[in-house]
């Protein structure tokens, strides 16, 4: 069975999504994780696109172990001097230069013609070849060129020493059966094709990054470039849980693999939503809260009687836990510890004090605490970010006929701070109220709000981000009490960028 490569491109493509921030202690938490998922490849970055980049890159490759790492350059010296210096760390490395070939952006972005890019090309990837053996050549908007006009320039790159070429469907425009012809045409008409791999790397425009990838694996593909979650640059990239599941639950039509160890992809999946603060959509497939969830009372006894009637695959294939109420109130350290470990969870004894101290106080107000529960206390308390301010208590009032008001008190190191003010509701008096005490002035540019469980007792996790002088970032909170899990939110956030 030919192993697919799967090369995770969330701490790059999936990084330019509209409003995804990541810091970097969170990029390389992600990486980390990314290397116990079983990428092969992780692209960790553009280095030269900022020195932000150019660190969370080269934090990465002094840190992460077993896949190998990437990073994203032009073809140009000073882009392949700055991938190199921070790569030069890994002891693993690829670089991945790209140039575009289309008509479109030849003309009207890159205003050069056809030689010029040729020899663009060929001397970018020859550069990159004195510094790596492993070099990734990709002719951007490669599924708008023009056929010969793409054959020659994969030839001419090959020659100088790309080892993969990877075929971007940049504007997510193609369609699977004519993506999958591109691919077998490529193999059909570059003669010397069979000195690289061919790699893909699909946007979801039009909802087909999935469908086209997985069209070019069966015509030849030996590379799939896919984010976790599916997130990347306007609609997204291919989404990696979803390509690896296809794969797998269709081995009739796939004979392929991939090194995915696929019991860490829902824990994947919570973790770039939580970095990245880009939440999941219910519906999503693989790991969307409604996945696995079956509301028809058809489907529900068609599922009691044998799940293979409506499940094509178990949660637990993905790393959801099977089990449904897990503990309450009356449960003690030794099985909450051993729960954790059974989600995937191990913890350091501090951390354990912590989040058992949560999990007694969710057990208090709430009488059944779910996996999913757990899961979203220990993952707050597993948050890299140090805290300089820290929630004591707070008092809102609010009503149909007044003036929303709040009084917090944060802790910041051994002092306690406190302040009062107004807000047009409950929520904006809390963040003025940190607004004051933090002396900044934070802008709320996105808030959302789901329950992490059903029931009326259910956590509430609340998303946002903020903008903070030219600052932005995402926070996290959850709790029962919706208010308070709102101030988390804004206080991880600001904690962020505090400590920025
Ligand atoms: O979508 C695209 O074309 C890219 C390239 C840099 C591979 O992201
Ligand atoms: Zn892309």
């Amino acid at each position: 069975m030919e192993k697919i490569i799967i090369f995770d491109t969330t701490l790059r493509d999936g990084e330019q999504s509209p409003g995804a921030s990541l810091t970097k202690q969170g990029k390389l938490e992600v990486a980390y994780q990314l290397a116990k998922l079983g990428a092969d490849v992780i692209e960790a970055g553009f280095p030269i696109s900022s020195p932000g980049d150019f660190d969370s890159v080269k934090l990465v490759a002094q840190n992460v172990k077993g896949p190998v790492i990437c990073g994203l350059a032009r073809c140009m010296k000073k882009d392949i001097e700055a991938a190199r210096d921070c790569l030069k760390y890994a002891k693993k490395r690829r670089i991945h230069v790209f140039l575009a070939t289309s008509k479109i952006h030849m003309k009207y972005k890159l205003k050069k013609p056809e030689e010029e890019v040729i020899r663009l090309a060929v001397e970018g990837v020859s550069y990159a070849r004195r510094f790596f053996d492993n070099v990734e050549f990709s002719p951007e908007d490669a599924s708008r060129s023009e056929r010969e006009f793409l054959y020659r320039v994969i030839e001419e790159v090959i020659l100088s020493g790309a080892t993969t070429i990877n075929i971007p469907d940049t504007v997510g425009y193609a369609i699977p059966d004519e993506f999958g012809g591109l691919i077998r045409s490529i193999k059909d008409n570059v003669p010397n094709i069979n000195k690289a791999v061919i790699s893909v790397h699909c946007h979801n425009d039009l909802g087909l990054a999935v469908a086209n990838s997985l069209a070019a694996v069966k015509n030849g593909a030996g590379q799939v470039e896919c984010t976790v979650n599916g997130i990347g640059e306007r609609a997204g990239n291919a989404s990696l849980e979803e390509i690896v599941m296809a794969i797998s639950v269709r081995k009739d039509l796939f004979d392929f693999s991939t090194g995915i160890n696929k019991k860490e992809i829902s824990k994947s999946s919570r973790l770039v939503s939580k970095l990245t603060g880009i939440p999941v959509q219910p519906n999503k497939a693989i790991v969307g809260q409604n996945a696995f969830s079956h509301e028809s009372g058809i489907h529900q006894d068609g599922v009691l009687k044998k799940s293979i009637t409506y499940e094509i695959m178990r949660p637990q294939d993905v790393g959801f836990s099977g089990s449904n109420l897990v503990m309450g109130k009356h449960s003690g350290r030794h099985a909450f510890r051993e729960r954790l470990k059974a989600l995937g969870f191990s913890l350091k004894e501090a951390e354990l004090d912590k989040a058992f101290e949560r999990f007694k106080a969710l057990a208090d107000k709430k009488k059944e605490v779910f996996d999913e529960d757990l899961a979203a206390i220990v993952e707050e308390e597993l948050a890299l970010i140090p805290e300089m301010y820290h929630l004591e208590d707070f008092r809102v009032t609010s009503g149909t006929n007044i003036k929303p008001s709040a009084s917090v008190r944060l802790k910041k190191e051994k002092r306690i701070l406190e302040a009062v003010s107004e807000g047009d509701g409950p929520v904006d008096a809390c963040y003025k109220a940190i607004d004051k005490i933090a002396g900044i002035k934070g802008r709320l540019i996105d808030y959302s709000i789901r329950s992490v469980t059903s029931g009326k007792d259910a956590l509430g996790e609340v998303s946002i981000r903020i903008e903070v002088g030219k600052s932005q970032t995402s926070g996290r909170g959850a709790s029962t009490d919706i208010i308070e899990a709102s101030i988390k939110a804004y206080l991880n956030a600001i904690n962020k960028i505090v400590k920025l």
